[in-house]
């Protein structure tokens, strides 16, 4: 809303809003009906309901004309329009002063009407195109400035964003590029590859979301570690998030769809110790110097020898809280070396090439870093919960 400065006596306090509205704080003008009710009536004889004859029409006119063409700004000139033509001006008692005037004479009263209004508002608009221009050179007067600004609210990352692109940074830091596969994966990719056989529970209907055409929603990042090898010669380092999706019932700690990333190091070489002390480079960035890393033996049909592994809970920094379920822990995911298996089915030989692989599951490290206790919260998208990652 452009307000203009005041510089008529008679409106002391009032700026004027948009069509013409006196303007408060708000725009919504309760702070100048005193000031308005100052400006005084165009006609005193209306003051008794009596209806205008031709000749008073006529003197109003004019009048309204040479004050339009007087007005020396366009606050001025807008007090005349309102004046003559506003809600509470003449040309409204005019009009109703029409029904009490004789039948002879009410068509030339309404024809000199309807001529008044036309002619004092082309009077007001070309009055207000003179102002214009002038006005565009002098607008350093027709702002009012100490008017406070619009608060617009800034929109932020939501926090599962900022754990993956932070994930990304920490192991760009390591010399990994960023790898993407879709959701819609090949079983071939998502299973058969990774050494995952037909009989694996998790190739179980009630475990994987199957589509027709036997493809399915990935259950994990890992089948991009099949894509990149095969279509890559090693060495290999890259990350790779996205979402997974699993036949889970929905709780305050799972979700049927949630977020893993993937790592993936294959290189002469590359050994376990290596593994080990990347995740815990990735946790001290992620959670703070003072995290700890915990590896307990798994198995995963990818990976030999193959854990699970864990941060201390960031929330009771490892004294046990309800978040850790008391035990001062947090499983973040697995990993492990490639097993030379999977080297087999992409190709590469694992006489010369070792490598090691993990997945970090971003809801879990979004939870313990943000103190959300409950998954559903990171997927309602309430704007009072976001809000506080801004
Ligand atoms: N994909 C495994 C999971 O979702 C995690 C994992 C990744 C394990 C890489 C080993 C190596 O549970």
């Amino acid at each position: 809303m452009t307000v203009l400065r005041k510089e008529n006596p008679n409106i002391a306090d009032a700026a004027i809003g948009p069509k013409g509205r006196p303007a408060g704080r708000n725009g919504h003008g309760y702070a100048c009906f005193a000031a308005l009710s100052r400006v005084p009536y165009a006609r005193s004889c209306l003051k008794n309901g009596d209806p205008m004859n031709a000749d008073e029409i006529a003197a109003a006119k004019n009048e309204a004309l040479s004050e339009a063409k007087a007005a020396g700004n366009a606050a001025d000139l807008e007090q005349v329009r309102i004046k003559y033509l506003g809600r509470n001006g003449l040309l409204p008692k005019i009009m109703q002063g029409l029904k009490d005037v004789g039948p002879e004479e009410r068509p030339l009263i309404g024809k000199l009407a309807n001529e008044f209004k036309q002619e004092v508002q082309s009077a007001v608009d070309a009055r207000r195109q003179e102002l214009g221009s002038a006005g565009a050179a002098s607008s350093a007067s027709a702002f009012d400035f100490t008017i406070p600004g619009r608060w617009r609210p800034t929109g932020s990352l939501h926090p599962i964003s900022m754990v993956i692109e932070e994930s990304c940074r920490i192991f760009a830091g390591l010399g990994f590029t960023v790898a993407d596969g879709p959701d819609i994966e090949t079983a071939y990719n998502n299973f058969d590859a990774l050494n995952t056989p037909p009989d694996h529970p998790s190739r179980d209907n009630q475990d994987t979301f199957w589509l027709e055409s036997g493809e399915l929603l990935r259950t994990q990042t890992s089948p991009v570690q099949i894509r990149v090898m095969e279509a890559n010669k090693p060495p290999i380092r890259i990350v790779a998030p996205g979402r997974c999706y699993r036949r889970d019932t929905t709780s305050a700690t799972h979700s049927a769809n949630f977020h893993q990333i993937e790592g993936l190091y294959v290189d002469k070489q590359v050994s376990m110790a290596d593994l080990k002390s990347d995740i815990t480079y990735f946790a001290r960035l992620m959670m703070g110097s003072e995290v700890k890393v915990r590896f307990r033996p798994h198995f995963f049909p990818f990976t030999e020898p193959s854990v699970e592994y864990d941060f201390s809970c960031h929330i009771c920094k490892g004294k046990g809280c309800r978040i850790c379920k008391q035990s001062g822990w947090i499983e973040i995911s697995g990993a492990g070396m490639v097993d030379p298996r999977v080297f087999k089915i992409v190709g590469y030989d694992p006489e010369k090439v070792t490598g090691y692989a993990f997945g970090a599951g971003i809801e879990r490290i979004a939870m313990i870093k943000y103190g959300v206790s409950d998954i559903r919260q990171l997927y309602d998208n309430d704007v009072r919960f976001l809000s506080q990652f801004a």
